[in-house]
């Protein structure tokens, strides 16, 4: 029986592709440290619990499940800590996926689905932003998905490791269907803090700056539902088993929503009213970010089915309400 390895599908994204992964019907192992990723979002299929900066580790879960092709969510992904410890991000986002990259070609697996940003790109030049937009990223977290992108080119030529790179845009939204959805500790995503202050779980939102060059002062970004995103997975994993070319594309709803425009939606939806503050610009935050998904839709046919903001705050709403049950039980 063959495989698709999983690394971080425990975590937020990593589950919602395993969940789009099994609807087609193919076998999946999750691989996961449990650091970031819950073992709660794993039901009924085979999961390996080891971490990337274990090579041996690695090795025993391919020696286990004959492994055909990896998906790679697994990694760090908090600019600012990235930013106080950019060690931290280099050991863990380069150097362990260097490790996988490594016992891949050990065990001749040659198709790898690789998480991305659009951090990678550093401050628009231009919106919304296409693939042909120069990578200049601005932050450590954004440089170790750069240099994995780069590393990726690499592999391809010497090794013939086929990848596909998908630079996601702003993740948000939750399964329709399955107990997962965003669970961070600490959580620094908008729409789960503004729900959040929706419930009463906390007091209000800060709003990080209202003096940006967008209509209402706030910054503008491209919320991408998770499950569109799982879809684009596994039309990328399908493109690469047909036709055998790398290629990288943005995931992004090429619409954008500016902060003060979220809270409103999210006051509208869960019927709450909730306290806005305003507080200092957090650092590194572009005005605006929207993708130019066009390339995605193009080569990969992917359009997004769940990302219009309704669906993405209802879903993250509904979740939330199942997690504070989760943690209180
Ligand atoms: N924001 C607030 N208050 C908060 C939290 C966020 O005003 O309490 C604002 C941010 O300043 C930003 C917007 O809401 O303008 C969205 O912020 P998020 O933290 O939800 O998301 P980011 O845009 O910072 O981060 C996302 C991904 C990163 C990726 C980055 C690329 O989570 O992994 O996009 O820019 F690197």
């Amino acid at each position: 029986m063959k495989y698709i390895l999983v690394c971080g599908g425990a975590g937020y994204i990593g589950s919602h592709c395993v969940e789009e992964l099994l609807k087609k019907k193919y076998n999946v192992v999750v691989f996961d440290n449990l650091v970031y990723g819950h073992r709660e979002f794993v039901e009924d299929i085979p999961f390996f619990e080891g971490d990337l900066n274990d090579i041996d580790s690695i090795r025993n879960c391919f020696k286990k499940y004959n492994i055909e092709s990896v998906m790679h969510f697994s990694a760090f992904a908090y600019v600012g800590e990235s930013v106080i410890d950019p060690q931290k991000y280099y050991f863990n986002n380069v150097v362990n996926t260097l490790n996988l990259l490594k016992v891949m070609n050990e065990f001749n697996v040659k198709e790898f689905i690789f998480s991305s940003t659009c951090a990678t790109y550093g401050n628009p030049q231009f919106i919304p932003m296409n693939e042909k937009h120069g990578q200049n990223p601005v932050n450590p977290y954004g440089k170790t998905k750069f240099f994995v992108e780069n590393i990726l080119k690499d592999y391809e030529k010497s090794y013939g490791i086929k990848h596909i790179i998908f630079r996601y845009f702003n993740a948000a939204g939750a399964s329709l269907t399955k107990n997962i959805g965003e669970w961070h500790n600490p959580e620094t995503h908008l729409i789960p803090l503004v729900l959040d202050a929706a419930s009463g779980k906390r007091k209000n939102i800060t709003i990080f700056g209202d003096d940006y060059n967008t209509a209402d002062g706030t910054c503008i970004r491209d919320y991408i539902h998770v499950i569109d995103i799982a879809h684009a997975h596994i039309l990328g994993l399908e493109y690469l088993k047909k036709t055998g070319d790398s290629d990288f594309f943005n995931i992004g709803s090429e619409k954008g929503f500016s902060v003060q425009e979220i809270i409103s939606k999210c006051e509208e939806i869960t019927g709450n009213k909730i306290e806005r503050i305003i507080g200092q610009r957090r650092e590194g935050d572009p005005d605006i970010l929207i993708a130019d998904s066009s390339k995605i839709k193009k080569v990969l046919k992917w359009k997004p089915r769940f990302s219009d903001i309704h669906t993405v705050i209802e879903s993250a709403w509904k979740w939330q309400s199942k997690l504070n049950l989760l943690i209180k039980n």
